[in-house]
């Protein structure tokens, strides 16, 4: 890592502690977005900005902080110091790009409930002045589209301010882009598509590049360049980060479909509804025989979709094993991911905080 004029200038700090805190992370990752919303408000390019920071500063209260924890460890390999500092409000620009991605997509699958409240454009459609309901739905979807937006572009100003050195930023950044257009490219395989030959191709390209690489590897990687990590380091993140990556969104498939709703705060009817072609769903397709095939044409992407239909596609899911196989696949990535750290030689502090996380990505219910 650089040398930075605080760290000649700065009293000595406090020794570091132990083990890894994830519950100070999160509360300082909780603190320095506090800190940077109220900021924007206090000071907006308008005064019609204040009332949506609100609506944001709800919304990023519910996440688990997942991306800013890897981003931590990432660190933690590297050598960086346990006790923090940049590398949280580091991890709170990757939160702030999270809730720009999940704002997002929310619109573009339809969904009415995240983090067990309405999403952000339903949220913003109530807000409409006027009792024309397609109008009001309209509004909230494009308002929604614009607080996304600003989320990206404060989650950049955020990164910049972090008080990192700026060789630490520089070396992280090539990470950052490659993220930015992998989520890009994964929302846009994402989108419903037809039952070709290639589906579960696609449904694999689609959850690496939506969400496994912006979820762990990235993070992790960025958290380790802006330690200074070398390029094997970097490798290793990948070699650790992608398949628990895939093992994640694998889980959020499964608990898109079966969850609980009390517990995920996200509905089990949308990814159904909307016709998700989930690695879950391809391979129900695949294994599916021609009865059952018949029912998922007739069901999954169903706009009407309601509870006893999605039960029938349920069914269909467990029947064919596909269930399983997912429940097989999380697994044998798990071991993989364990594998890695095995041959890692990191840190012992860093080693037991990235055991922690595979259980806290895979082993989770919400
Ligand atoms: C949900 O991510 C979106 C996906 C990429 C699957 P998380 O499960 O990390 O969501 P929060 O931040 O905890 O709500
Ligand atoms: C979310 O994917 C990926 C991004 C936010 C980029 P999903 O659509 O599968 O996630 P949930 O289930 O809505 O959280
Ligand atoms: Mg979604
Ligand atoms: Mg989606």
């Amino acid at each position: 890592m650089s040398t930075r004029l605080a760290d000649v200038t700065a009293p000595p700090r406090p020794r570091p502690p132990a083990e890894a805190d994830f519950g100070r992370v999160r509360q300082e990752v909780d603190a320095a977005l506090g800190e940077f919303l109220d900021a924007q408000a206090r000071d907006p390019a308008d005064r019609c900005l204040p009332p949506l920071v609100g609506v944001l500063r709800e919304f990023v209260r519910g996440g688990k902080r997942l991306r800013p924890l890897f981003c931590y460890c990432g660190w933690l390999a590297a050598g960086g110091d346990p006790s923090g500092g940049p590398v949280a409000r580091a991890g709170a620009a990757l939160e702030l790009f999270h809730s720009f991605a999940l704002i997002h997509d929310d619109v573009m699958d339809s969904s009415d409930t995240r983090r067990g409240r309405p999403t952000v454009h339903r949220q913003l459609a109530a807000r409409y002045q006027g009792d024309d309901e397609p109008s009001a739905a309209r509004f909230g979807v494009n308002a929604a589209i614009l607080l996304g937006d600003l989320c990206l572009a404060w989650a950049d100003e955020m990164l910049l301010t972090a008080g990192l050195g700026e060789d630490d930023l520089r070396r992280a950044s090539p990470v950052l882009h490659a993220m930015r257009s992998e989520v890009m490219a994964g929302q846009y395989l994402d989108l419903a598509g037809e039952w070709t030959e290639d589906v579960l191709d696609r449904s694999w390209r689609a959850l690496r590049l939506k969400t496994a690489g912006y979820t762990v590897e990235r993070p992790l990687q960025i958290g380790a360049a802006l330690a200074g990590g070398t390029p094997a380091l970097l490798r290793w993140c990948s070699a650790y980060g992608r398949p628990l990556g895939e093992a994640f969104q694998l889980r959020d498939d499964l608990l898109g479909v079966f969850g609980e709703p009390g517990t995920t705060g996200k509905s089990v009817l949308d990814d159904l509804r909307e016709g998700k072609q989930t690695v879950l769903m391809a391979l129900t397709w695949r294994r599916a025989g021609p009865r059952q095939r018949a029912v998922i044409r007739e069901l999954h992407g169903a706009p009407g979709l309601d509870e006893d239909g999605a039960a029938r596609l349920r069914d269909v899911i467990t029947a064919t094993g596909a269930e399983d196989v997912v429940g097989e696949l999380i697994e044998a990535r798990a071991r993989e991911a364990r594998g890695a750290l095995d041959s890692a030689g990191l840190p012992a502090v860093a080693r037991r905080a990235f055991a922690e996380l595979v259980h806290q990505a895979i082993r989770r219910t919400r």
